[in-house]
């Protein structure tokens, strides 16, 4: 299969998984993710075909909905049928494994620029406005309360402690949103985050005076 086929293969499996998924990891998560790394890829000169791979595929074992995470077997299908060599999968695995956010304490370093153009790109949309929707999203998804003022927000050393736990949204934006700014790998994402966090702590600051009754 040319790169074309190959990509198109690659959204057409992923499509067909995700559309309509309700907790923010939908399709087109999926594609926004795919074109803002796509786009820094051209800024970093990263290989545009593994970065496009690696953004389509990088849900789709996520630890959030799949059994065994760590194998990433429906990645490794999808790469299969779509006839991608031995050693592209490797990397592809490689990237998938870098992109996720472990918790609070736990760094996510990148091992390449393609990894770098991915992690930037699936942070870039957890924050800002779409990120707003997406927490709230997967919090209502999740049965979560939008918030609990009793309940401060924690600092997670460990990726299983951030997994376990089951707070309310508005600590999600201090255990997560608000540390991604601070942690991009590329000049193009940071730059990019920058705007998209000042909308958020505008966002917060508005829902507490409303929540307060000062607004
Ligand atoms: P990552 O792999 O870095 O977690 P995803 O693409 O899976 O990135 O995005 C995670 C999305 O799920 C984010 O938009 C985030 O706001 C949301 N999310 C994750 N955990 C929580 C939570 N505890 N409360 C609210 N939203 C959450
Ligand atoms: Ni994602």
């Amino acid at each position: 299969m040319d790169k074309l086929s190959t990509v198109m293969a690659v959204e057409q499996a992923v499509k067909q998984r995700s559309l309509g998924e309700g907790s923010g990891h939908d399709w087109w998560h999926i594609d926004r993710v795919r074109n803002m790394a796509l786009h820094l890829a051209s800024e970093e000169k990263a290989d545009a075909y593994v970065t496009e791979l690696a953004a389509l595929l990088h849900d789709v074992d996520d630890w959030k909905f799949s059994e065994n995470p760590a194998e990433l077997p429906e990645v490794k299908h999808i790469m299969a049928e779509a006839l991608v060599p031995e050693k592209l999968q490797e990397r592809i695995a490689t990237i998938i494994h870098e992109t996720s956010f472990k918790g609070a304490g736990v760094q996510t370093p990148i091992s390449s620029i393609e990894s770098a153009c991915v992690q930037d790109a699936d942070r870039l949309d957890a924050i800002g406005a779409i990120g707003v929707a997406r927490a709230f999203a997967f919090g209502g998804a999740k049965q979560r309360p939008l918030f609990e003022p009793e309940i401060a927000p924690e600092n997670h050393d460990d990726f299983a402690a951030y997994q376990q736990n089951g707070g309310h949204t508005i600590n999600h934006f201090y255990e997560k949103l608000l540390l991604l700014k601070d942690r991009m790998q590329t000049k193009t994402g940071k730059l990019m985050a920058f705007e998209r966090h000042a909308f958020m702590e505008v966002y917060l600051e508005r829902f507490m005076a409303e929540w307060n009754g000062d607004a």
